[in-house]
C-alpha cells in the first residue's frame, strides 16, 4: 500500500484515499440544469473505481453565471430532487461527492437572453469570449455573494459531502483576483487585499450558511499565465487568508482560458517531468499554509502521485482527463496494475462535449470500435 491509498480527514469529512476527480463539465445535464440518469451513472462509475473524493462538473449559482451547455445548475431548489438521486447514487457505491459552484462572469457562454449582458468585476474586453462585460455595481456583487451562499445551502441539502468554490480558471472569482480583467477603484478593485474581498465574502456567506462542519473547498489558481494577470504572490497572498479563516481543501490548479498552451489542461504529457505541471508553484504555497493542497493538472502515473505526495507538495492529487477515459483507474493501481494512466492528453473530450452524447474519451470510443469491427472480421 502507498501513500496514494492511506486515508485523510477534510473537516472530519473521512476520504478512503487521496484521489480527486477534479471537477469536470460532463455537458450532461438538462436544458434547464437539472441532473441526469446518464450524469449520475458516470458519477457512480467514478465511485465504483474508488475515487477517493468525487468533484461533480461546475454547477452555476445564478442563471446569468451559466458558462456553457448541458452544465448542472444549483441556482434553483428545484435542482434539488435530481441532485439527492446523485448523492444518494454515489454513496450506495460507497463514493463520496462533493458540488462545485460557480458565477462565470465574462466567461458566460450560454445565457437565458442573448441580450442580456455578463457580469464582470470592470468593463475589459476579453479576446477569447469576444465580449466587453457589465461592472457589476455592488448591489450586484451583494446578490451574486449571496447566490453562492444559497448555492451551497442547497448543495448540502442535496446530500453531497462538501462545495467546493470554483475560483480558478477565468470565471468570476478569477476575476476579480486578476489585476487584468478588475481596474475596479473601489473597494473591490486595488491591491489584493481588496481583488480578494469578494472571494472572503464568498466564503463567509458560505460558512455561514453551511455551517462549520460542512467541508468548504475551493479550486484556486496559483498563476494565470497570461500577462497581468493573477500571478504567484497574489496566490500566496489568498491562499494564506483562506487557511487562516477556515477553508478545509485548496486545489491548486493555474490558467485561463486567455493562456494558450499553459492553460488548465495542457497537451503533449509524454514524459514524466512534462507531468504534475503546477507542482513547483504548489511546492511554494505548501510551505505557507496548513490547509491541506490538493493538486491537479497532467497527473498521470502511479509514480509521479508518490513523488507529489512523497516531497509534501501536495496531500491529495486530483485528475480529470484521465478519469474521463478510466473511471476505473485508481481502483487498477491498487489491485496492482500500475501501468501510467492511458489518457494521451489530447483534448479531443472538450469536442466530444457538443455531440449527443457528451463528454466522452473519443480515443477510447475510436479503440473500441476499431475493436469491434475487427472482431466481427473476425
Ligand atoms: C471536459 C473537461 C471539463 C472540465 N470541466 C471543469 C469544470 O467543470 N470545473 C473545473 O474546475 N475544471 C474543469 N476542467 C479542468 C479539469 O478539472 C482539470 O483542472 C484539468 O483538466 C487538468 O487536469 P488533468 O490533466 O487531470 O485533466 C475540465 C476539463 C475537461 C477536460
Ligand atoms: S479524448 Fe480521451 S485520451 Fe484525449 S484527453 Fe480526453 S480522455 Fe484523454
Amino acid at each position: 500500500m502507498t501513500a496514494l491509498f492511506e486515508g485523510i480527514q477534510i473537516n472530519g469529512l473521512a476520504l478512503k484515499n487521496r484521489s480527486v476527480r477534479s471537477a469536470t463539465w460532463m455537458a450532461m445535464a438538462e436544458k434547464d440544469g437539472r441532473c441526469t440518469k446518464r450524469l449520475i451513472k458516470r458519477m457512480e462509475a467514478l465511485a465504483r473505481g474508488e475515487v477517493g473524493l468525487i468533484i461533480t462538473g461546475f454547477a452555476y449559482v445564478m442563471p446569468n453565471g451559466q458558462a456553457l451547455n448541458g452544465q448542472l445548475g444549483i441556482h434553483d431548489d428545484a435542482m434539488i430532487p435530481g441532485l439527492s438521486k446523485l448523492t444518494k447514487q454515489v454513496h450506495g457505491a460507497h463514493g463520496t461527492v462533493a458540488m462545485q459552484i460557480v458565477h462565470a462572469g465574462v466567461q458566460t457562454v450560454m445565457r437565458e437572453k442573448k441580450d442580456q449582458p455578463v457580469w464582470g468585476p470592470s468593463p475589459v474586453y476579453n479576446k477569447v469570449f469576444r465580449k466587453t462585460p457589465k461592472a457589476m455595481t455592488q448591489r450586484e456583487i451583494k446578490a451574486t455573494v449571496q447566490a453562492f451562499a444559497q448555492a451551497a445551502h442547497r448543495v448540502k441539502r442535496a446530500g453531497f459531502d462538501a462545495v467546493q468554490l470554483h475560483g480558478a480558471h477565468g470565471y468570476l472569482i478569477n476575476q476579480f483576483l486578476s489585476p487584468l480583467t478588475n481596474r475596479r477603484t473601489d473597494k473591490y478593485g486595488g491591491p489584493i487585499e481588496n481583488r480578494a474581498r469578494f472571494l472572503f465574502q464568498v466564503f463567509r456567506a458560505v460558512r455561514k450558511r453551511v455551517g462549520k462542519d460542512f467541508p468548504i473547498l475551493i479550486k484556486l489558481n496559483a498563476k494565470d499565465f497570461v500577462r497581468g494577470g493573477f500571478h504567484e504572490r497574489d496566490a500566496l497572498f489568498v491562499a494564506k487568508h483562506l487557511d487562516r479563516m477556515g477553508m478545509d481543501a485548496i486545489e491548486l490548479s493555474g490558467g485561463t482560458p486567455a493562456s494558450g498552451n499553459l492553460g488548465p489542461a495542457r497537451t503533449k504529457i509524454r514524459k514524466a517531468d512534462e507531468e504534475a505541471y503546477f507542482l513547483s508553484l504548489a511546492k511554494k504555497i505548501k510551505k505557507h499554509v496548513s490547509v491541506p493542497i490538493i493538486l491537479v493538472g497532467g497527473i498521470r502515473s502511479l509514480k509521479g502521485v508518490h513523488a507529489i505526495l512523497d516531497s509534501g507538495a501536495a496531500d491529495l492529487v486530483s485528475m480529470a482527463r484521465p478519469l474521463i477515459r478510466e473511471p476505473g483507474l485508481i481502483r487498477r493501481w491498487q489491485a496492482g496494475d500500475t501501468k501510467k494512466a492511458t489518457c494521451i492528453s489530447c483534448n479531443q473530450c472538450f469536442g466530444a462535449a457538443r455531440t449527443a452524447e457528451g463528454v466522452h474519451c473519443v480515443v477510447e470510443k475510436r479503440a473500441e470500435m476499431k475493436k469491434k469491427s475487427k472482431g466481427r472480421e473476425g
